[in-house]
This record gives structure tokens, sequence and C-alpha cells, in this order.
């Protein structure tokens, strides 16, 4: 029997487990990173496994998925929107335990062959039924509890990467494709960073904000967010011949005109799981979306059938996850970091936590009003997310005296304040009328400054020199060695060798990198001097069309603002740099230093371009030319490098490895051209 404290702690997690679930599934506010919900959910499953009489009818362990949500109308499932196990074990042993469980369910042999599954990745956005009749979309549904979901048509018409009408010219009578809505990182972010400048509140992260984007009340709204799909599965199907297994399942859909994620596999075995789950999760930082893990399914429909279900899950699936994108840890204290332009930016000091795969000790505030909103003070427990490649990032703090320990905040905790007084260099701090932004007045007298100038115009991007990174720039500044750009190129070997940590053959090494860095292209130098706005693909419109360094500088606004893509801001920030006597001086000292690029007439440049107007798309690796120097050959013959096969691309360059860009173009017929044929076509006069 249980005792007290068991039964005790089971309401305690029925309770906090119900509390969060309205938070994450009513409200989309969730409190708590899902690992706490997952965590608490665990507990609350190993204690009814264990003492079954503490069981209850309402315990969350016995529902899954969400509410319907009040304002929609609801939609009875055809066929129930099941969830899929879940395999928290995030290393080989996960997979591996999967297909044994499999292979035992199937009653196979031990010398029975391998299984073939399809390998797909897990999406974090929203589960959705779209119903297609004759081809045309009439409803759209969200997963609700399952058995039955809210009508959400109107909402999912507004995103555009769904079909109104498949493609085909005898679709199935009833054809339900399920799939996940979600929203892209960059989206995600742009739309953050919109929020921040208006000084409003910002999004939690792209999953609740794709789930709360779908149930808007208001379609207008959803239009506004920018939301993408991809299918996965199906639901009812009436008049198709459903293709015999999952993997060619999912090319009928595509087919159809769906979109369907191309990192995707047909693996073979335990083994090939392994090698899957391995390989998205080292891929995982790159992608454009977040995933929380992947999803294996046995590949033959006829399998899966005799597998069958369990409760809600299929036996026939399995979602293996990664390390949590978000995590619970204390603010141990808030600190200014001086940016490149003098932004003063609150960085949060952590206690160390794993999240998204490293270990985070620092993340951004971005600016005191953000963290006034998020109402977080030094010693509070916060949630930390870090995602892909953007910088972590608290979302907020977790609430007080929860199941999960965390403490209630310590009284007389001072609230945070920008300082008056740069950190770094001790100038005024300010903040423009209205603006967000707290700056350092001090530029290149603030050493801060200095070090993120030097570091950014060293960058692979910019002038690209090798051997000059974080520490040196320290050094280098904090020793007064260089004060200004053009100072980097007046080092020589013994006055770093000097230096701490530095030995003979690496300073030789840098200096022979700064000689290098030398010869140059326009965009690269433009890019590199750190103006404002001025971002790499700007730093290279302007190159186009100026041709030289002079016309720009001379250039006014109105002239800057017929540079493809160049604004009101852009132009005016461009204007501005060059309006300070001491830019202008850095820039002719950096030439007397001997920093040149090729100069061209601009826009009404006469050399041949023989790829003018062409797009091309690379994939997989070149014999001999990086991925950067391909694009910069193809960019440089006035051709343009796209991510994605289309029937606008006018080339495909394709190495080893390539992957479904390669099929996609062989389905549309578009020219595949090897290493080679990239050269010739560069070499080739323009067809005129
Ligand atoms: S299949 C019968 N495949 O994960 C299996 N689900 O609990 C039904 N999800 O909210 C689901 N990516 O929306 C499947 N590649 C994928 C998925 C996926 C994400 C979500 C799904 C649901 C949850 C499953």
């Amino acid at each position: 029997m249980a005792d007290d404290d068991h039964d005790t702690r089971a309401r305690a997690l029925r309770e906090r487990l119900h509390h969060h679930a309205h938070r994450y599934y009513v409200l989309d506010a969730p409190e708590v990173p899902d690992a706490e919900y997952d965590r608490l959910f665990a507990e609350l499953q190993a204690l009814e496994a264990a003492h079954p009489e503490l069981l209850t009818p309402d315990s969350p362990t016995q529902r899954v998925g969400g509410r319907v949500l009040e304002g929609f109308t609801p939609v009875r499932h055809a066929v129930a929107m099941l969830s899929i196990r879940t395999e928290t074990d995030t290393t080989a042993a996960g997979a591996e335990a999967f297909d044994a469980r499999v292979r035992r369910e199937l009653a196979l042999p031990d010398d029975a062959p391998p299984l073939a599954y399809a390998a797909e990745l897990k999406f974090d956005g929203l589960a959705i039924n779209l119903r297609y009749v004759y081809g045309t979309l009439v409803q759209a549904a969200t997963r609700g509890d399952g058995e039955t979901g809210e009508d959400v048509t109107q909402n999912i018409r507004t995103i555009g990467q769904i079909p109104l009408r498949l493609f085909a010219d005898a679709p199935p009578a009833v054809l339900e494709v399920r799939g996940e809505v979600y929203m892209r990182r960059d989206d995600f972010e742009r739309l953050n960073e919109a929020q921040r400048a208006q000084g409003r509140k910002t999004y939690v992260n792209p999953r609740n904000t794709a789930a709360g984007a779908v149930r808007q009340l208001d379609s207008a709204i959803t239009a506004q967010r920018p939301l993408s799909f991809f299918a996965y599965g199906l639901g009812e199907v009436q008049g198709w011949d459903q293709p015999a297994t999952h993997s060619a399942t999912l090319d009928a859909l595509a087919a159809f005109g769906l979109p369907v994620c191309t990192d995707r596999a047909v693996a073979e075995g335990a083994a090939g799981l392994v090698d899957f789950h391995r390989a998205m999760g080292a891929k995982r930082d790159e992608l454009p979306f977040d995933i929380d893990g992947v999803v294996y399914k046995v590949d033959a429909i006829a399998l899966q059938q005799r597998l069958g279900f369990v409760t809600r899950e299929p036996r026939w699936a399995v979602a293996h996850k990664y390390p949590a994108q978000e995590q619970m840890t204390r603010l141990a204290g808030i600190e200014i970091q001086v940016g490149r332009t003098g932004k003063l930016t609150p960085v949060a000091r952590l206690e160390p936590v794993f999240v998204g795969g490293t270990t985070v000790s620092n993340a951004t505030l971005h600016n005191v009003f953000e963290l006034r909103r998020k109402g977080v003070r030094v010693g509070d427990t916060v949630i930390v997310r870090r995602a892909g490649d953007v910088i972590p990032e608290i979302v907020g703090r977790v609430g007080v005296g929860m199941a999960d320990g965390s403490s209630p905040r310590q009284p007389y905790v001072p609230n945070f304040r920008m300082p008056r007084q740069c950190p770094v260099c001790a100038s005024r701090v300010l903040r423009e009328k209205g603006g967000i932004d707290h700056r350092c007045s001090g530029g290149l007298v603030c050493g801060a400054q200095r070090k993120q100038a030097l570091l950014h115009f060293a960058g692979r991007r910019a002038m690209d020199i090798e051997g000059l990174g974080d520490k040196l720039v320290e050094q280098l500044v904090d020793a007064g060695v260089i004060r200004t750009l053009p100072d980097l190129y007046a080092l020589g070997i013994e006055q770093l060798a000097g230096l701490e940590r530095m030995a003979e053959k690496s300073a030789a090494n840098l200096v022979a990198a700064l000689a290098k860095s030398k010869r140059t292209t326009l965009a690269r130098f433009l890019y590199a001097l750190g103006i404002r706005q001025v971002g790499e693909t700007t730093a290279k419109d302007l190159a186009r069309h100026f041709g030289g360094i002079e016309a720009l500088m001379a250039a006014g606004v109105e002239k800057l603002l017929e540079v493809n893509d160049v604004g009101p801001i852009v132009a005016q920030s461009i204007r501005a740099f060059f309006d300070q006597p001491d830019n202008v001086e850095v820039v002719r000292q950096l030439q007397n230093a001997g920093i040149h690029w090729p100069e061209s007439a601009g826009e009404a440049d006469t050399t041949p371009k023989p790829l003018a107007g062409k797009t091309l798309v690379l994939t997989g690796t070149l014999p001999t030319l990086a991925r950067d120097e391909a694009q910069a050959l193809i960019e440089a013959a006035g051709g343009k490098v796209a991510g994605s096969v289309s029937r606008k691309t006018g080339y495909v360059v394709a190495g080893a490895e390539a992957g479904s860009k390669l099929d996609k173009a062989r389905e549309l017929g578009i020219t595949v051209l090897d290493e080679d044929g990239l050269r010739a076509l560069l070499a080739a006069a323009p067809d005129e």
C-alpha cells in the first residue's frame, strides 16, 4: 500500500501538471520548459505504476493532448490523431530499444534481415489535420484531445505553403494529410526583432508562437505570422491506393504539392536509425527550424497494421529525443556588455546548464525594457533557451513555490538599472529619445568597441585574417598596441612575439595572414568597416552599384537610395559614416597600408558577366572548391546562389554526396553540372 507521502506527492504532481498543461495548451503561455513538464509527468507515471491505487481518472497521465479552445467549432476526427511514444534516452540505446521491441512484437527470428524504417525529423510545432475532398482543401483542424479538435480552416488557409488544391488530375475522393505547422527560427527572430524595435512584448519560442497564431480567433492576425508546414502522415483516405510504404507515401504527398521535409531517410535496422539520429543531431543547429528529436516509423504499411496500437500510441512509431533546447537554471548576476557600435546589452550570468547540446553560462537579455518586462532579477530561477546558432536567451522566470523545488524570490532584490557611464571606458551612456537601446558615447575611445570592431574587421566573411581571435585582440587592445584598424597592418613579428602566450611561429603566421588579407574585394572591405546597417548583402549591393570606394564615399543620400534594397535608414547611416572625418582617415590609412581590390565601373560595368540573371544551386561537396569559394565565383560572374531548387533555377552544381536538391533538379529537368562544368561556364562569354 502506498503511504501518505506517496499520496501527497501524487496529489502535488497532479496539481502542478494540471496547472502547467493549462498554461501550455490553453493559454499558450508555459511557465516551465517542456523538459521540466516531462520530468514531473514521468515522476507521476512512475509513482502510479508502482502504486496503482494512487491512479485517479483525472490524472494528467490518463489524457493525451490538449483541450479544445472556446471560440472554435469542434471537429470530430474521422481517424483519431494519435501521439507517439517518446524515447527519452538520447543515446544510441534509444534507437536500439525501439528496433528490438518492434522485432519482438513481430516475432521475428534473431537472424531475420534488418527492418526498413522511415526516419524523419520531429518538428516542434502544432499538429494539424488537412482534409482534401476531390483535391480541394475543405477543412483544417487541430489535434485537440486526439478525438476532437478545433476548426482552424480560415487560419490555415493563410499559410502560403499549404496548397488549397492538390496537384493531381484525378485526386482522391478524401485525403486527410497530417503534419506540423511550425515557425522557422529566422522568421521567429525577425518577428521578435520587430517587436523589440517597437518596445513590444517578445514571443517565447517559435513553437508557442506558431501554436498561438494557428489558434487565433482573428485570421488577419494569423496571416501576419510567418508560418510553415511539413506533412508527415495521413488520416482518413478514400479512393486512393496508398503506396505500400510510409516513405513512398510521403513522396506521393510531395508530388501532390504538399511540403515534405527532405531531411528524411529509409534507415536499415537499428544501425541505420542510430546513424540517422547522429547525423541529424549534428545538423540540428544548422536546420532553419527547431526539432526536439527524430521520429522512426516502420516503413512497410502492412507491418504497421500488424503491429497496431497500445491505447493511444502506435507500436510502429517512436520519437527519439535530443537534449532539450530549454532548461532551468539560476540567474547568478547581470552584467553589461558593450558591443561594436557601443550598444549596451545586459547579459545574464547563469549557473552553467546543459541546454541544446552545450553548456551555457551566459545569455542575452537584449535590453533593459525587455529585462523589466520579463521581470527577472538576480537569484531567480529562469528558463534559458538555446536553439541553433541563435545566441542563448532568457525566456522568462519560473513561477515561485514550484513543485520542482525552486524557491520564492528573496526579498529586497534591487531592480536592475542601466549604468550612466560605460563600464569599460566611463564615457557617458546615452539613449536616443524614445529609443530602446543605451549606447556608450565613447566610440573608438572605448576599448570594448575597439575590440569588437577589430574582431568584426578580421572576421572570416570580412577581411578574413586568420589567427586574429578574441584572446589576441584583447591582448593587443589592452596593451595599447592597437588603437585603430590601420594599426593592425603596422604589427611586426617581433612586437607580436613579445606578447604573452605568443610564439614566434604564430606571430609569423599572423603577419602573413595580415599581408594576405590586403588583397580583398570592395564588398568585403565595406562590410569589414562595420558601418551600422551595412551587412554582408548590403555591402555586396553597394560594391556592385558603385564599383569603387570613391564613388560611394562621395554619394549623397539620393544616390545611395538608388542602390538595390537600400532604404532611408541605411542610406543615412552610410552617409553619416563617411561624413565623419575620422572614418575617412581610417579608409585612407588602410589603403595606404596596401589594402586593395579590383575596381570596376559599377552597374555600368562592361566586364563579361557570363552568369548574369542566372540562379544556381550548390549541393554536395565539390572536389576542390569550398562552398564559399564557389559562391564567390558565381557572384563575381553576375550569378546568384539560392538555397533550394525551383523551376527558376538555372543550373544545379552537384558534388559528392549531393542530396535531395539533385533529385529535385532531375525531376524538374534542370541542367546539372559538376565542378568542371561550373568552371567552363564561368569562363564562357555571356550569351547575348
Ligand atoms: S507521426 C501515429 N511524425 O509529434 C503517429 N509526428 O506525439 C502520429 N510530430 O504532436 C504522429 N514531427 O504533431 C509524426 N515526423 C513526425 C512528427 C510528428 C512532429 C508531432 C506530432 C504530435 C507529436 C506526436
